[in-house]
């Protein structure tokens, strides 16, 4: 497995393989890596002969300090997971690499951004916008692997990749969980003990409230008795618990008989936001 720091060895690697007439699958990650992100890279083997995994934590998408600070940083790790994946190629450039300058590029995706994660972290959906944008130029994949776990990330790219004509597929995978069901990701490595062990209370809440839902009970009961729920489990703050539609990402009154919709919440575990839905 190659590793690139810099944006033209890695075009001189991904030329030389275009000549050969491989297709490109790109995982954009910001490593830390677990089962999830191998999911992706697995996914890519299928569907592309040579996969880049890009490993990049993006100063620009955090809009809290603190957690750009404390994100969990394994890059020995993760190579060793990658290589034992069968990835062709990491991507690892320093901030510097990635941006030269501050970019003064803004990206708005209008309503898509009001809501959910854009309204609690205001400017996220800016720096994801950017920072994917420019990978895709870097990489210039044919296609590109994303996580059904970052819902909204996933319509913001996709409307993205509408709007800028990229010209390439996204692949969209399902959440990966823990055996208790917890939604994996990298910020659970944040977690004490003590809150890894309530942890999993997101996704059974998230369950009942999807199990409700389709046993015909209404949406606003539903979203009471869940934001019940999380007021009475100690250790959590809930941000938002939201009955959305799928493709215009408002909440809804009610639920569509043909599916086309998810709950989308998130919530703090002590200093720990975490983050996870459900589609049905
Ligand atoms: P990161 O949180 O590292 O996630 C990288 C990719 O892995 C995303 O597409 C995400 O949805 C997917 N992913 C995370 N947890 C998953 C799980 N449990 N099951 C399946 N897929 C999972 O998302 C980002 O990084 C960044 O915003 C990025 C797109 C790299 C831009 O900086």
């Amino acid at each position: 497995m190659e590793v690139f720091t810099s944006v033209k060895s890695l075009r001189q690697y991904l030329d030389q393989q275009l000549l050969q007439q491989k297709t490109i699958g790109l995982v954009p990650t910001m490593g830390a890596l677990h089962e999830g992100h191998i999911s992706l890279i697995e996914a890519a083997k299928n569907g592309t002969d040579i996969v880049v995994c890009s490993i990049f934590v993006n100063p620009t998408q955090f809009n809290n300090p603190e957690d750009l600070a404390k994100y969990p940083r394994t890059f020995e790790e993760d190579r060793a997971m990658l290589e034992k994946a069968g990835c062709s190629a990491v991507f690892a450039p320093a901030v510097e690499e990635m941006y030269p300058e501050q970019p003064v590029l803004k990206i708005n995706f209008g309503e898509l951004e009001t809501v959910m994660e854009g309204a609690s972290r205001p400017g996220h959906f800016n720096g994801v916008g950017i920072v994917v944008s420019k990978l895709f130029n870097i990489v210039r994949p044919h296609r590109a692997y994303f996580g059904q776990k970052d819902l909204q990330q996933v319509s913001v790219v996709s409307q993205l990749v509408r709007d800028l004509a990229f010209g390439l597929e996204l692949v969209i995978c399902p959440t990966v969980r823990e055996n208790d069901g917890l939604a994996m990701s990298s910020r659970n490595r944040r977690l004490s003990d003590a809150e890894r062990a309530i942890a999993p209370q997101i996704y059974k809440i998230l369950a009942g409230a999807c199990d409700a839902l389709l046993a015909g009970e209404a949406v606003n009961a539903v979203t009471t008795e869940a934001e019940a729920l999380f007021k009475a489990a100690p250790g959590f703050t809930l941000d938002y618990f939201e009955v959305i539609n799928i493709k215009t990402l408002r909440p809804v009154d009610q639920i569509g008989p043909e599916g086309g919709n998810a709950i989308c919440v998130a919530a703090f575990l002590g200093p720990v936001r975490l983050i996870d839905n459900v589609i049905f």
